[in-house]
């Protein structure tokens, strides 16, 4: 049997993805397993342009269509570059977001219409899908917040970047619609509720993934 080793992080902005996948990286290499880690929009060069544009303020305006089709792009670079090569040599791939972010953000959130997403998404991803998907729950404005201090903490390069302008309500969609997620997709998408400590969160993590490896 094949086994299972493509695993994302998922969530709103500021619940900790990529504090966790750096986390969760380290630990399955000290464990031995060879290990990728990697992000969207971005993990590529041309992916990590791609994320320049899509988080720079200055592009508001940018229609439904134009935002998923730069995601797509991103991820199909992703896919095309680093997760199928990773997966094809025995690598544990650890990717901070996917393909259920689009669903989220652009259609539970934004609107888009689900079967356009459902297409495009399987051309620039292959069919390649994620064997474990955990959603970091945590409480929107806290995140948000979180995700704020960070910005001007890590001088990231936009301050408040483009999504995470996107209104409140919105990003309480995008939390509507992971849980929503997970409870069509029980056997792949696990919700772990974040922790006032980083490491519980993480061995909660660590259980889940160990899980399916
Ligand atoms: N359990 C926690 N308690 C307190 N602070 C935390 C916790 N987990 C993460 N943080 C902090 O919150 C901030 C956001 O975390 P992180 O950048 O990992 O989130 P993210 O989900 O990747 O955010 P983004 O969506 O902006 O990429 C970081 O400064 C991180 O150190
Ligand atoms: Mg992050």
């Amino acid at each position: 049997m094949r086994r299972r080793k493509f695993l994302t992080l998922e969530g709103v902005e500021g619940c900790g993805k990529s504090t966790q996948a750096r986390l969760l990286f380290n630990y399955l290499r000290r464990k031995g397993y060879k290990c990728v880690l990697t992000r969207e929009p971005g993990g590529t060069h041309l992916g990590e342009a791609i994320r320049k544009v899509l988080l720079d303020p200055s592009n508001r305006g940018m229609s439904a269509a134009c935002e998923t089709l730069l995601f797509e792009a991103s991820r199909a670079a992703l896919v095309e570059k680093v997760i199928l090569p990773a997966l094809s040599k025995g690598y544990v791939v650890i990717s901070d977001r996917f393909s259920d972010a689009t669903h989220v953000y652009q259609c539970f959130a934004g609107n888009q219409d689900l079967k356009k997403f459902r297409v495009i998404d399987k051309y620039a991803t292959r069919g390649v899908k994620p064997d474990l998907t955990i959603v970091l729950d945590i409480e929107t404005k806290k995140g948000l917040r979180r995700a704020k201090k960070a910005d001007s903490r890590k001088r990231k390069l936009f301050k408040w970047d483009r999504m995470e302008r996107k209104s409140l309500a919105y990003h309480k969609a995008v939390r509507k619609g992971y849980l929503k997620l997970a409870r069509q997709e029980k056997g792949r998408v696990k919700v772990i509720k974040t922790q006032p400590d980083i490491a519980d969160t993480q061995i909660l993590i660590r259980r889940e993934a160990l899980r399916i490896l």
